[in-house]
């Protein structure tokens, strides 16, 4: 970019910002997540250090944090509150461990870790004299905070006294200094809007935000009417050796009074903390409060004191920060991409960007109206969300940001791999479709498809080979494969004598599948491999289902109007005929079903993780042989839950809120039995 540009989209991005800022604070109205406006900042904090001359005082990249308001006093802090770098995944971890281990010089299995949950609010400090609290302080710039402490009483779960006991009674004696942060619990949160909103006034934007704002009323009256709560992280003494560890912190502040987080523990070795940081990433949501992370820190104090302070940080801890689910970035052009059954789906070319732990370079647009709808054009910068699993999509453009050369995105009216004329459905009116069959994008999608583990499983006829083998002209569709020699594949760059016979002996091995992953592998629409297994045990042949009606077809579970109608359109279709013929002509047809029903009939299974004694796919056969049905997420349709090695923390979560039945794979099998 160069410097007239540059100094354009800087411009722009700090009128942004501070828009988002504004509304923030302000207007408590958030025109952006907190995420995507981070991301914005990053992009100007690039481009300032690109072009430093461009850099102004009034930047958002010149703000110092904190600092003290008029109308409180100033307090210095008898230890400054320091900050804590971020970390955001395993390796990160593992590089902080091995340079604590290092400047502590003691192997990483003998240093324990304190974990506790990062709670999203505004940290204090409270000063305890001979067990009476004298103060409440809020970090302020780390070195000098404002003394808050008239409405810190307010709240109910600081104690205005140390609760005395025997094993705590060294704290009531001198000054006990107790940090911890000030949270408003998300339904208290929510509730409190909900009467803003009945009372006519503009609703906060966040938990903290309101937190922190109700911190620095000057009316402790009115602080009084808002619901807050104090957890304690810290606990400190003049003396160090009053405070040997944090987990001995915990237990002290626990016997004077204060609320810490139950779930806080040690561990030893990164797998354990990961574990850790795995299960809390899927149950953070049922918390109380908001949190974005979690605190590692050195368990031993004296470890912890030894390792020092770098810059605003100690060595000695780190915050682990779950993976933001936005940023902004670019769309670069937006194509068209033809999918196995000829749907025209417009995707957003992006400028790569990190989101929740991957790169990110293209966005589904569904379809023209959704485009249309969000008015996202070809160069606007745009919020991208991507959670888990899920594809990648544009929340929204940033229209401020335009520059006026954005580009409306048109529909082409041809299909861009084959030319053909692109058309609508009446029945399907948002989706333009390639009607050609043998559309190259089509015909490869279709065969690899037919050749996928759900479908026929061939092995070794991935994306690559069927490529290879349709560019070569030696195979036109699935039916086709049947038909090569191991001298023609041969011929080609990707073989040698042992890989060609390989491939043809396992397709081979395919000639009489089952009825289910046949019929899946036609690729109809709307049949999923579940549907398919419905239909071959309901039909059992595939001559059956290819005659059937539509009323006949729609008396089977799971299969409606739609899908019967797809069904009856694709054995109509000339082509479809033809294909299926080549199929009998080279001794190709799935084997009729013979034995229905079974021990499983109506039960719903979720797998999550790894089997050691057998594959996914496996597993998913067996279910189905015996009549269930095997699904690839927990809702109210599953019965069970089975954990593997490593499961998906969301899984769980989802089975643990809608109280399915998990199971072990001992279990599992037992019922297979
Ligand atoms: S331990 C050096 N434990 O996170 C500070 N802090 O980014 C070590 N926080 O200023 C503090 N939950 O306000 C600790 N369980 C927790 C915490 C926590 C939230 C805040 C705290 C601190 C900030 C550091």
């Amino acid at each position: 970019m160069n410097r007239d540009s540059a100094s354009q989209r800087i411009l722009k991005l700090r009128e942004l910002i501070n828009d988002y800022r504004y509304n923030y604070h302000v207007l408590n109205k958030s025109i952006m997540s907190e995420a995507a406006a981070d991301s914005l900042k990053h992009e100007l904090a690039g481009l300032e250090e690109l072009f430093p001359d461009l850099i102004t005082s009034d930047s958002p990249t010149q703000r110092v944090a904190g600092g003290v308001l008029p109308g409180f006093s100033e307090v210095a802090h008898r230890q400054r509150m320091l900050s804590l770098n971020d970390v955001f995944n395993r390796s990160e971890i593992e590089a902080w461990l091995a340079r604590i281990s290092k400047a502590a010089d003691l192997s990483v299995d003998r240093i324990e870790l304190f974990c506790d949950i990062k709670m999203d609010g505004l940290a204090c400090a409270l000063i305890y004299r001979d067990g009476l609290l004298e103060r409440g302080v809020t970090r302020g710039d780390g070195f000098v905070g404002e003394n808050v402490t008239a409405n810190i009483r307010t709240i109910d779960s600081v104690p205005l006294a140390l609760r005395s006991s025997k094993q705590a009674a060294l704290f009531l004696k001198g000054t006990t200094e107790v940090r911890g942060e000030i949270l408003m619990y998300k339904a208290d949160f929510e509730s409190l809007n909900e009467q803003r909103v009945k009372d006519n006034l503009p609703p906060f934007a966040n938990p903290r935000n309101t937190a922190a704002g109700t911190i620095r009323q000057l009316d402790p009256a009115l602080v009084s009417t808002r619901p807050l709560h104090f957890r304690a992280y810290d606990l400190i003494r003049e003396e160090p050796g009053d405070v040997p560890s944090y987990s001995y912190a915990y237990e002290m502040l626990r016997s004077l009074g204060f609320s810490v987080n139950p779930m806080a523990s040690v561990f030893i070795g990164l797998d354990r903390v990961m574990n850790f940081i795995d299960q809390w990433e899927a149950k953070r949501h049922r918390l109380d409060f908001n949190t974005d992370g979690l605190v590692i820190k050195v368990n031993d104090r004296t470890v912890y004191e030894k390792l020092g302070v770098v810059g605003k940080a100690p060595r000695g801890a780190v915050a682990y920060k779950y993976a933001a689910e936005q940023a902004t970035t670019r769309v670069k052009d937006i194509l068209v991409s033809i999918g196995r059954t000829g749907a025209a789906t417009p995707v957003a070319v992006l400028e790569p960007v990190q989101i929740a732990g991957s790169t990110v370079q293209m966005a589904t647009l569904h379809n023209e109206s959704e485009i249309e709808r969000k008015d996202i054009r070809i160069g606007d910068s745009v919020i991208v969300h991507k959670a888990g699993d899920i594809i990648p999509e544009i929340v929204q453009p940033l229209i401020q940001l335009r520059s006026g050369e954005e580009k409306v995105f048109k529909m082409p009216k041809i299909c861009p791999d084959c030319g053909s004329d692109l058309v609508k459905k009446k029945s399907d009116e948002a989706v333009w479709r390639c009607p050609n069959h043998s559309c190259p994008s089509r015909s490869w999608k279709q065969i690899q498809h037919y050749a996928s583990k759900e479908a026929l499983d061939i092995e070794g006829l991935g994306e690559k080979n069927v490529i290879a083998l349709l560019d070569a002209k030696l195979i036109k569709d699935a039916a086709d494969i049947y038909s090569l020699r191991p001298e023609q594949l041969m011929q080609l760059e990707r073989f040698a004598e042992i890989s060609a016979n390989k491939l043809i002996a396992a397709i081979q091995e395919k000639k009489q599948p089952p009825l289910a992953r046949f019929l899946y592998g036609l690729g109809i629409r709307h049949i999923g491999i579940q549907t398919a297994v419905d239909l071959a045990n309901k039909f059992k042949n595939l001559d059956a289902i290819a005659a059937a009606t539509t009323d006949s077809l729609a008396q089977v579970d799971g299969v409606g109007e739609i899908v019967a109608e797809s069904l009856v359109e694709y054995f109509s279709e000339p082509r479809s005929q033809q294909l299926l013929a080549k199929f009998k002509q080279t001794s190709v047809w799935p084997q009729p079903v013979t034995n229905t029903g079974g021990s499983l009939v109506g039960r719903g299974f979720v797998i999550s993780g790894t089997l050691n004694s057998l594959s996914r796919e496996e597993a998913a056969e067996k279910i189905r042989s015996l009549g269930g049905t095997f699904q690839s997420s927990v809702g109210k349709e599953t019965d069970y839950l089975v954990i593997g090695d490593n499961p998906g923390s969301s899984k769980i979560a989802k089975a643990n809120q809608l109280k399915t039945q998990i199971l072990n794979e001992a279990q599992f099998l037992a019922m297979l039995d």
